[in-house]
């Protein structure tokens, strides 16, 4: 079956989808993204993504092409064209294709914003890297300042991810000032007892939508959360660890710099509250 995708304004076979050389995401990563999961054909947090969409783009003077409510008519138009049961949509938002390369922005006036969409499947729920758990090494973050903001600029983490595979490791937490930041594309947890920690937010990291809700979960089945800068070595001295995001849900981390994180096996806590994101996000699935 081809895949049918959406590309400013219209939905056509993957192979036939093409943007413009000039399209400013293309050639600046002046672009905004989200990957939103689905599982049994609905989306998950639709509502969470859609507004910290809205704020990446109102921080870059980006302008959505569409409304909020098409927005989600493209999700549910690719879902059903795709017949898309588990996996996820990828939407990135670009600043639009002007006649030229130039530093300036263009006038949105003039340049109206690049606008694709595609669907991906995905086995999220039986996932075989929950049964194992994830290694991860950790490396410098040398990413830019505002990674609050959703942006494609990710070769960075593109690399860091590269570095863990080169030394047979699955992922990298990067490290700030002695602190973690967070994973590649996830965000990072460490397991205390009955306390989870994980670093506050701020402009270092990204606001995941699946944190807020971990953290909100976590919170209603009585374990406590403490949102605090936490270093590379209390974390391998730490019960658990796990790492969340959209397209991984929670995934316990079993390894951290070749040192086993408890008994190096993922841990009770995490499996427990990834069964509690599975059970509660698909309450509110659309
Ligand atoms: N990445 N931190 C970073 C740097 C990320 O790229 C992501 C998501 C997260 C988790 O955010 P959320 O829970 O909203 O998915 C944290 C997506 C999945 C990606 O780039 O594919």
């Amino acid at each position: 079956m081809t895949r049918i995708v959406y590309c400013n304004g219209e939905y056509l076979p993957e192979a036939e989808a093409k943007v413009s050389i000039f399209d400013r995401g293309f050639l600046m990563a002046d672009g905004v993204y989200e990957v939103t999961s689905v599982i049994g054909g609905k989306l998950i947090d639709f509502d969470g993504h859609a507004k910290r969409l809205e704020r990446s783009l109102s921080e870059l003077e980006m302008r959505n092409p569409v409304s909020m409510d098409e927005l989600l008519q493209i999700h549910r138009d690719l879902i059903e064209k795709n017949a898309l049961v588990e996996g996820g949509i990828y939407l990135q938002i670009t600043r639009g294709a002007p006649s030229d390369r130039d530093f300036a922005w263009p006038n949105p006036d003039e340049v109206k914003g690049g606008l694709v969409l595609f669907t991906f499947a995905k086995n999220l729920v039986e996932m075989p890297s929950v049964k194992t758990g994830i290694k991860v090494i950790s490396i410098e973050d040398i990413r830019w300042g505002r990674r609050d903001i959703k942006t494609v600029q990710l070769l960075y983490p593109s690399w860091g991810k590269m570095m863990a595979k080169k030394k047979g490791c699955d992922d990298a937490w990067m490290v700030e000032d002695g602190f973690v930041t967070e994973g590649t594309s996830n965000n990072a947890y460490i397991v205390k007892g009955n306390k989870i920690i994980t670093r506050g937010l701020s402009n270092d990291i990204l606001h995941g939508i699946t944190r807020a809700a971990i953290l909100r979960f976590a919170a209603e089945a009585q374990m406590e959360v403490e949102e605090r800068n936490f270093t590379i070595a209390e974390a391998q001295e730490a019960d658990e660890a796990f790492i969340t995001s959209a397209t991984t849900f929670v995934q316990p981390v079993v390894e951290i710099d070749g040192a086993k994180i408890g008994e190096g096996v993922p841990g009770k806590l995490s499996l427990r509250l990834r069964e509690i994101y599975i059970e509660e996000s698909l309450k509110s699935a659309v």
